[in-house]
């Protein structure tokens, strides 16, 4: 996007967008200028905010190909954002070629730049769907003729269920998880601070969106609770996730972390 002259119909670039500010964070080029403001105010109340954005496409990263080298070879990348390199499918058929993705978000200006960019690789989509409808994401209204059902899967939900308070995120991750064929897995991250009162701040900070605070404890019963086994190393900060080296940019004094696990649905 990048500030075109006329922005695409539809699009309002008066207000900060979730996925763009996510997009600024990461250093895409898929924003508005407000966008940009808001990342700023963002990153002048804690520069260490694009690492942390950073780490949590990592963990994305590691999870999907952890998944692929398991044999898994349908993603389904819920609350995708705008695209990233690498991404979720590039990641995947690093590792299988013939994997398929589908990505899913709410968001239209998401779902149709994702569009344009996939349009060449078969087996990649990307569909216009709320997440907070398991049943409809999972039927073939969304996935098309591309998954199948009986084969095990990894679903993400990587920087969503923040979104979402812990009783939804409970009730959405346990959905989600009697839908999978056994040997699928589900990888969640989440990005809050575990200090109320720098929650609260940067809530106001973070658009108009309205997010909560997951602890280790939470995200380890999301997974529990809905009978998925946890996968070494558990909950941990997502650069540890796997990952064989700290992030360089990571500060000890920043009041945020991103927390990640991945569960597995054995039986
Ligand atoms: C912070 S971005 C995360 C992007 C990506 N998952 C990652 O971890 O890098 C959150 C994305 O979730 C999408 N989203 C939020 N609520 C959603 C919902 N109910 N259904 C589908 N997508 C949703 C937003 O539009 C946004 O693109």
């Amino acid at each position: 996007m990048n500030d075109p002259a006329v922005p695409p119909p539809g699009i309002d670039t008066s207000v900060p967008n979730v996925a763009r500010v996510y997009d600024a964070l990461l250093g895409g080029k898929d924003n508005f200028a407000v966008d940009r403001v808001q990342a700023a105010k963002l990153v002048e109340f804690d520069p260490s905010l694009p690492s942390l954005v950073r780490q949590n496409r990592e963990f994305v990263n590691r999870a999907v190909i952890w998944a692929a080298s398991r044999g898994i070879r349908q993603f389904l990348d819920l609350g995708a954002g705008l695209p990233t390199h690498p991404a979720v499918h590039e990641a995947a058929r690093g590792v299988i070629a013939s994997a398929r993705v589908v990505y899913v978000d709410s968001d239209p200006v998401v779902v149709l730049h994702a569009q344009s960019l996939l349009s060449g690789p078969d087996g990649v989509i990307a569909v216009r769907a709320d997440l907070a409808q398991p049943e409809t994401v999972m039927s073939p209204q969304t996935l098309g003729d591309l998954f199948d059902p009986a084969e095990p899967m990894c679903v993400m939900l990587a920087a969503v269920l923040h979104f979402m308070s812990a009783a939804t995120a409970h009730d959405l991750v346990s959905r989600y998880a009697r839908l999978l064929a056994p040997g699928s897995v589900l990888a969640v991250s989440v990005i809050g601070s575990d200090d109320p009162e720098v929650a609260a701040r940067a809530r106001q900070a973070y658009t108009t969106t309205k997010t909560y605070t997951h602890g280790r404890a939470d995200v380890a019963s999301f997974l529990a609770e809905a009978g998925l086994a946890l996968v070494e190393p558990g909950v941990v900060l997502a650069h540890a996730w796997r990952g064989n080296m700290p992030d360089p940019g990571l500060t000890v004094t920043s009041p945020f972390r991103v927390l990640a696990a991945v569960g597995i649905r054995e039986h």
